[in-house]
């Protein structure tokens, strides 16, 4: 007798498909990565980013509206430093005025019940283009971990509600959750970057925000001493735990599909809310194949985004939120 399971009988019809989907997208599942500059009236794209923006505060506000109205109602904020301002310790990354504070409250008077999130790093603010504090041929861990910590106190007191750390420094969690409990910020939250990977993929970011690593005597010019290797699957698992018991409210792995491996690995592996950060290499490589007509855009931003949250992303930082969401309504 023919097998009495036929697998297509779910599949015919829309109705039938839609009843029995596994995975859904909704705008709850996005952060919405913004590149904030000094200036006014200023909504510049990035070469590398197809439209994709830096916006002056200004414009942030309206930027910030217009997602709030599409129902987006998360943002991780990155700020462009002037070259000026930059320094080895990052100075300029606790100035009370600085843009990203300024930021903050922007986004927070633009639309009152956005989530705000802060990139905390020293990359934007740092003179060498890392994320650490340079010293002797190496990336001082525990020096760089104080200033952080500061980092994220100062964008807690403007008003951040989450403070994402994306240096890959040790032990940097605990630093910064112990500095915010004891100056009373016990409500504002962790976002570990817990496993990110020293990839290629973050190109078009450094560009958007002039932050690449330069060449350094005894520094290699990547991240490779702080960010993972791209070859490790257990390491990530183990990272991940480390950054759950020093403090963090939800945890990261990044890039997105290049290791959606290791986001299923993690989702099993932990009780804290999953994120997927799918960054600019990401986006410009479909924008760029779309741009030849070499592939459907849309098609296939629907079938990256759908494959990260099927791999157990909670919610996936995405510079296609907007894109998503449009396309959805
Ligand atoms: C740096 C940081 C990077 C990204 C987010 N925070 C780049 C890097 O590590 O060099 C990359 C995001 C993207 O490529 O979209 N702290």
């Amino acid at each position: 007798m023919y097998p009495l399971r036929r697998n297509r009988r779910l599949r015919t019809t829309d109705t039938i498909r839609n009843l029995v989907r596994e995975t859904i997208i909704s705008p709850n599942d996005f952060l919405v990565p913004l590149f904030v500059v000094e200036g006014k009236g200023i909504k510049e794209e990035i070469p590398s980013m197809p439209n994709y923006f830096r916006y002056s505060l200004d414009l942030l506000a309206s930027e910030v509206r217009s997602l709030a109205n599409l129902g987006l109602k998360s943002v991780l904020l990155f700020v462009k430093v002037p070259d000026s301002l930059k320094d080895n310790k990052g100075t300029e990354a606790l100035n009370a005025d600085g843009l990203m504070q300024r930021a903050i409250k922007t986004v927070r008077d633009a639309v009152p019940d956005m989530l705000v999130m802060t990139d905390v790093a020293l990359d934007p603010y740092s003179e060498f283009g890392h994320d650490g504090i340079v010293s002797e041929g190496s990336i001082i861990n525990d020096d760089t971990n104080a200033v952080l910590a500061e980092m994220a106190l100062s964008h807690a007191k403007a008003g951040a509600d989450f403070v994402a750390p994306s240096d890959m420094m040790d032990g940097r969690i605990f630093e910064i959750r112990s500095l915010l409990e004891d100056e009373g910020y016990h409500d504002t939250g962790i976002m570990s970057y817990s496993a990110k990977y020293a990839s290629a993929f973050y190109g078009p970011f450094r560009d958007a925000l002039d932050s690449a690593p330069v060449a350094l005597k005894d520094i290699p010019k990547d991240k490779q001493t702080y960010q993972m290797d791209p070859a490790n699957r257990d390491e990530a698992v183990r990272e991940t735990l480390m950054d759950i018991q020093e403090g963090a409210d939800i945890v990261m792995v990044k890039p997105g599909l290049c290791y959606l491996d290791i986001v299923r690995d993690i989702r099993n592996a932990v009780d804290v809310p999953v994120a997927v950060y799918q960054v600019s290499g990401e986006y410009a490589m479909l924008k760029a194949a779309a741009e030849k007509g070499w592939l459907d855009h849309d098609a296939v931003m629907m079938e990256q985004i759908t494959a990260i949250k099927r791999a157990g992303a909670h919610l996936i930082a995405s510079y296609y939120a907007k894109d998503v969401v449009q396309l959805l309504s």
